[in-house]
């Protein structure tokens, strides 16, 4: 599969932000931004509080975009006060969460293994996990991007490797694991400091992701996975980024969160 069979995936991650009042409107407005015909070619999706999901998924449904969690346990039930289990996303209709975001490590205690444990279990739960992985600035600087990313990676893709044939109520298998799963690179230097990674740096991380997928998981798997790029990415970097030859789309936080600003994003990928 060539790069341009890989369907465009535009993500907000709205994070802890957008009151219940604003979610309409928001919708109002960013439909009126749209192209015609976007969400045919490109798939937009809004990952919401808990709490704003529901009114997320009604107004996300109305207009064909999708709406996703930004985090879930992986635990179907019990003791974990606070938490919320992957079936108790698709009981409200969530199909996608986000997993292992670089907040949810940093200040949340999130490791590999519980990252790990997650996307196995939303994949077994038909949620499709957007895995995020990436590397901080002193790991840059010290040289050990690489080393990090495919730390982060390895942990997730070898758990799947190793755990065999998953399969949940919609029957995926490991063929059709890459519709399953969305791998994001999002540099944690680059998130919310407006110093976006150049392309030439997301796409060669893009590329060794690509790679390690490739090693752990096969070529088909490999040559199939959506891999998004995250951080400071804007309506005015977001056309070069998407040109890219691994960047299957982006990962969005603050542009999310305005409107004709993510409208122009999602305008950008269709062309
Ligand atoms: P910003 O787009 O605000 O840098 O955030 C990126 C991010 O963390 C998306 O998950």
């Amino acid at each position: 599969m060539t790069a341009s069979k890989r369907k465009k995936l535009l993500a907000g991650n709205w994070k802890m932000n957008m009151r219940l009042a604003e979610i309409e409107p928001f919708f109002t407005a960013f439909s009126a931004a749209l192209r015609p015909g976007v969400s045919n070619h490109v798939d937009i999706l809004f990952a919401a509080p808990f709490t704003q999901l529901h009114a997320t998924l009604a107004a996300t449904r109305a207009r064909g975009f999708a709406a996703a969690a930004q985090n879930m346990h992986f635990e179907a039930s019990g003791a974990f006060t606070g938490e919320v289990s992957a079936m108790m996303l698709t009981d409200i209709g969530i199909r996608t969460t986000l997993v292992g975001h670089s907040e949810r490590r940093q200040y949340f205690a999130e490791t590999d293994d519980s990252v790990a444990k997650k996307t196995i279990t939303a994949i077994s739960n038909a949620v499709t996990p957007v895995v995020c992985v990436g590397e901080t600035l002193e790991e840059r600087k010290s040289g050990a991007t690489f080393q990090v990313v495919s730390h982060q990676l390895g942990a997730v893709l070898n758990a799947l490797k190793n755990h065999g044939p998953v399969q949940n109520r919609e029957g995926f298998y490991p063929g059709d694991l890459s519709d399953s799963i969305v791998i994001a690179y999002e540099p944690v230097w680059a998130i919310g400091t407006g110093l976006s990674a150049t392309l030439e740096q997301a796409q060669e991380v893009h590329g060794f992701i690509r790679k390690v997928c490739d090693e752990i998981l096969g070529s088909e798997f490999a040559v199939r996975a959506r891999i998004l790029y995250g951080g400071s990415a804007n309506p005015a970097n977001i056309a070069g980024l998407l040109s890219q030859p691994d960047i299957d789309g982006g990962l969005v936080g603050g542009a999310s969160l305005k409107a004709a600003d993510f409208a122009a994003m999602c305008n950008a990928a269709m062309s």
